[in-house]
Formats: structure tokens, sequence, C-alpha cells
């Protein structure tokens, strides 16, 4: 597979922060705790680089966060636009955050894929990731 010549993988900045809400109400799958403009607002003043963004002539068509915390590498919020979907664009995000983590000195890469997310499985699968079947996630409000 090619990675779309036209694709331009970037940082999100302030700004950005309003159309990536509206592009996941779109693209992505299922909603997060965090899917707000103070969400969104937090993560980039806590990691500026954390939110990676691709853009084909202008336009948002995938995002991914690559978060790195000195300890974990943790993606979340894969999505790519469904008008763009099996062209690669998720295959050069996920690039993209390995290059950013690997610069870090990050280890390995944790993503929360939803057991009925088949096509997620295919893509990270395709990517390299593996499936592990001993964790559970533990979940608490605070
Ligand atoms: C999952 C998603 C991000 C994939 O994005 P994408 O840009 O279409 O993925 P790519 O084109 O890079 O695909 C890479 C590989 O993943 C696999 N893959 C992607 N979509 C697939 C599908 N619908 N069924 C099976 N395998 C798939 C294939 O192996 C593919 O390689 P190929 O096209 O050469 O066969 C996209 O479908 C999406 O945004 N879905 C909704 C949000 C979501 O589920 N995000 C993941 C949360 S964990």
């Amino acid at each position: 597979m090619s990675t779309p010549d036209d694709l331009r993988i970037r940082h999100a900045v302030p700004a950005d922060v309003a159309p990536v809400l509206a592009f996941w109400r779109e693209a992505a799958e299922g909603t997060s705790i965090s899917d707000d403009p103070a969400g969104v607002g937090r993560l980039l003043a806590r990691d500026p680089e954390a939110l990676l963004l691709a853009e084909r002539g202008g336009t948002l068509v995938g995002t991914v966060i690559a978060g790195f915390d000195g300890w974990r590498c943790s993606a979340y919020r894969l999505a790519v636009h469904p008008a763009h979907r099996r062209q690669g664009i998720a295959t050069a995000l996920l690039a993209a955050m390995e290059d950013r983590f690997t610069a870090l000195g990050g280890r390995r890469v944790d993503a929360m894929v939803l057991e009925a997310n088949t096509r997620a499985h295919g893509t990270w699968g395709a990517a390299g990731y593996i499936r592990e079947d001993r964790w559970r996630r533990w979940v608490k409000p605070v």
C-alpha cells in the first residue's frame, strides 16, 4: 500500500479544536469522555504535539492522538473520514505516531480497540499490533 502523495500530517493547534470535534462526530468510532473543547484544549496545552492531523488539500481527513506520558505510549482517536478510507491514511498516521514515540524514547504502543470493531482490528493488525487477551480495562470517572 502506498501513502497518498498529497497527504500532509501536522500537529493540531488550538484553532483546530472545533473542526476536530466535528470531524470525530462524523469519522470516529464512539465517543470519548474528553470529546469537548475543554478536553481537547487540555490535551494540546499539556502536550502540543500529541494530536496528529492528516490533511489533503487543506481538508481534514484523519486523526490520531499520540499520547506519551514518559511511561507509556498510548494511541487514541484513530479516525479517517469515510470518503477517504482504504487509501493508506490510517497507516500513514500510525507511522507518524510511531516516529514521535520513538523520538521520545517510547518502547511500546498501547491502543484500546473495541472488540466489535473488526474494521479497526484489520488496521491495527496490518500495522503490526497484536491483541492481548490477558488484560481488561478498569475505569473510574474522577
Ligand atoms: C479503522 C480506520 C481508521 C482505517 O483507516 P484507513 O485509512 O481506511 O486504513 P488504511 O487505508 O491505512 O488501511 C490499512 C490496512 O488496514 C486494514 N483495513 C482497513 N480497513 C479495513 C476494513 N474495512 N476491513 C478490513 N481491513 C481493513 C487493511 O489491511 C488495510 O490495508 P489494505 O487497504 O491494503 O487492505 C477507518 O476505517 C476508520 O476511521 N474507522 C472508524 C473509526 C475507528 O474505528 N477507528 C479505530 C478506533 S480503535
